[in-house]
């Protein structure tokens, strides 16, 4: 189905469906991710893929989160969030954090080895990197919170061989 978006120009953007969208988007190949969020609102991570670098000065990367997840109002509240890049052996690990295996929230982290970093979120010890961030702004778009991080701490873990989704389905590297 095609959709209308609020332009900013006088007509409105008539925009391809989405059907069409999401197959051409399976094309890309994307790192895969696993962003957790710990603090007053609770404990909680997802997977995701919508994952990217916005600027170095100073270091600033955002995540896109559909506004569906049940995991938007804790990262909120939390104002915390970590990447955890995942590497090829990961895959339970993406599958338990992207709901697959009927697992939620703070059950999740029973998968992994996890401790923390300066801003608490959870990191992932087999996580090829870490980013820890606290956040800096919430902005919707669209279906999605676009949620921008400022980065505050790194962690590099163990090298190897990088967890990608690519045509539907996990790839190593
Ligand atoms: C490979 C992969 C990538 C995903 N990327 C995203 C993403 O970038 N943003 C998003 O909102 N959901 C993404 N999802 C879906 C979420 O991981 C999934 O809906 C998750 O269960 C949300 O957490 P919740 O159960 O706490 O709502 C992805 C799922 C998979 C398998």
């Amino acid at each position: 189905m095609a959709g209308a978006f609020e332009a900013i120009g006088p007509e409105p953007v008539v925009t391809v469906g989405a059907a069409a969208f999401r197959d051409a988007m399976c094309r890309l190949g994307a790192a895969v991710h696993v962003v957790t969020t710990a603090g007053p609102g609770g404990k909680t991570g997802f997977t995701a893929t919508a994952v990217c670098s916005v600027s170095d000065a100073p270091p600033t990367l955002l995540v896109c989160l559909n506004r569906r997840s049940q995991g938007g109002p804790i990262l909120r509240e939390n104002k915390v969030f970590c990447v955890n890049t995942l590497g090829a052996d990961c895959e339970a690990i993406a599958d338990v954090f992207a709901g697959r295996t009927g697992v939620f929230n703070a059950q999740r982290f029973a998968t992994g080895s996890w401790f923390a970093l300066k801003t608490g979120a959870p990191v992932l010890a087999e996580s090829v990197v870490a980013f820890d961030c606290r956040v800096v702004e919430i902005r919707a778009v669209a279906s999605h919170n676009v949620i921008f991080g400022a980065v505050v701490d790194i962690r590099l873990g163990p090298a190897g061989p990088a967890l990608v989704y690519h045509d539907r389905a996990y790839k190593r590297v």
